[in-house]
């Protein structure tokens, strides 16, 4: 019983991540993976033979990530899958310990007593993974949540360290002495915390896909050590679709993953990007202007950025859209890969107003139409349409392809103040001679758009 349910749960979070790969299947997608985890915990259920104690973790962990989940809000979603992530490598941690502590309970000691050097290697690795996806979590959310900033660490230091793990989880594998585990496990936990405090704030959603990442072979681990096929499985769709996760956001910002993760420089010069307020002169607008150039547009290209999650301005953004329509106007809308806070943040929003799938673009499809567009209306976003990507060699998001919003005839940019986006750095689109910049929460000043048109 319990290996078929392990089959059909495995066969249903294959099916969800083939649906949550398009915006129109998305919804499928989660109800599979629903069903799936259910599936996975009726399983582990019929495994036991102690009946009350998957009861109690099953009531216990679902009733505290449903009430975890209800507080959350959209823009804090990134934080808890980090703080999430966090939960996965410490069990990898705890019960890699705990099959080095009874190896007889999980069934992996030979005649002599000895462990088998096979699964001493899948218990160091376990713990190493596990160790580092933990700490490297949990910096990870407070850096997300704006509680820490990080700091430059030498790469030669973390060089040390890393040596010092390879060399901890080598002589623990031959010797699977207390000591030599002991090592690998705080020096794993010192490199999760080294390798993520030095990044900077541009490549955190690759550093959150990487951790994902890490989670997913952690669980992976965990099944080999629990001979659990299931989480074999799906350790392994985790670690793989994360794995190509983080290459596909470091194509979109044009790194690598070496580069990021080695790019100590990066806080230093967002420092010192933070620091560089402008006094240059730029055009103020109203919304009867913006409603204006609107109406008399022929053709109008929506860039939706994280200023739109935090004031919710999506359904509006769609009335005015829907209007601008009847008006004979063309409207898409141009979705960067990074935008927001989290990978999809736009379309899930997007979708949630109902906008058609078929008027959202990504940016290879739509970068060549701002040329030959009348209005760039660009809401609450700023980093990825920063110029500086493309013209400044000593920009921290240098490289980062960008929506190139500034060929527009218009360019109509909805934000709050004249202040910084989340790399920190100063944006000279709002300085151009064909911006104009309507100050305001980006829902009022759409309401106030679509009042006048
Ligand atoms: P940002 O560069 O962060 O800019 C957002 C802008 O929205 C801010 O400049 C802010 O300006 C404005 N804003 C905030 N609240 C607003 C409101 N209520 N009304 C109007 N405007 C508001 O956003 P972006 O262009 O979407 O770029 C995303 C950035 O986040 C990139 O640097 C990316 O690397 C990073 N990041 C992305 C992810 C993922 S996976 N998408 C995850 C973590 C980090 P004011 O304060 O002046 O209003």
């Amino acid at each position: 019983m319990t290996d078929i349910l392990y089959l059909i749960s495995a066969i249903c979070f294959i099916f969800a991540l083939k649906g949550l790969s398009s915006a129109d299947t998305a919804k499928s997608g989660n109800i599979y993976g629903i069903v799936g985890i259910v599936l996975a915990c009726l399983g582990a259920y019929t495994s036991s033979c102690n009946l009350l104690y998957p009861l109690i973790a099953i009531l216990l962990g679902g009733s505290i990530g449903i009430f975890i989940s209800k507080r959350i809000s959209m823009t804090q979603l990134p934080e808890m899958v980090a703080g999430f992530h966090s939960l996965v490598g410490l069990s990898a941690l705890l019960i890699d310990s705990a099959a080095y502590f009874s190896p007889e309970l999980f069934g992996i000691v030979n005649n002599n007593g000895d462990i088998y050097i096979s699964s001493l290697i899948e218990i160091g690795l376990g713990i190493a993974i596990g160790a580092v996806t933990f700490t490297g979590s949990i910096i990870a959310f407070l850096k997300l949540k704006g509680v820490y900033k990080g700091q430059t660490i030498n790469l030669v230091f973390n060089s040390f360290i890393g040596l010092i793990v390879i060399l901890f989880l080598i002589t623990f594998t031959i010797t699977a002495d207390i000591k030599y585990f002991y090592g690998l496990i705080i020096f794993s936990l010192l490199l999760g915390m080294t390798l993520i405090i030095p990044i900077g704030g541009a490549d955190m959603p690759v550093v959150v896909s990487m951790l994902n990442s890490y989670s997913g072979w952690a669980a992976s681990g965990i099944g080999f050590t629990l001979q659990n096929d299931l989480l074999i499985i799906t350790g392994a769709l985790v670690g793989a679709s994360g794995a190509i996760l983080s290459y596909i956001m470091c194509k979109s910002m044009n790194r690598s993953l070496i580069d990021v993760i080695f790019s100590y420089s990066q806080i230093v010069s967002d420092n010192k990007n933070i620091q560089n307020k402008s006094n240059k002169s730029y055009k103020k607008g109203a919304p009867e202007d913006a409603a204006f150039l609107l109406k008399n547009a022929s053709s109008v290209i929506i860039v939706p950025g994280y200023g739109m999650a935090t004031s919710q301005a999506q359904h509006s953004l769609k009335e005015m859209g829907d209007i601008l329509k009847k008006e004979g106007v063309s409207v898409k809308y141009a979705i960067h890969p990074v935008a927001g806070r989290m990978p999809g943040h736009m379309n899930v929003l997007l979708a949630e107003a109902n906008v058609p799938y078929d008027d959202v673009c990504e940016l290879d499809e739509i970068n060549n139409s701002f040329a030959t567009c009348d209005v760039a209306y660009v809401i609450g976003a700023n980093d990825v349409t920063n110029p500086a990507a493309k013209n400044d060699p000593t920009s921290s998001i240098y490289g980062m392809p960008i929506l190139e919003v500034g060929k527009a005839k218009t360019v109509l940019v909805l934000k709050r103040s004249m202040g910084v986006g989340y790399a920190g750095l100063d944006n000279e689109l709002f300085y151009a001679h064909n911006t104009m910049m309507l100050l305001g929460d980006a829902k009022k000043t759409t309401e106030a758009i679509i009042k006048s048109l």
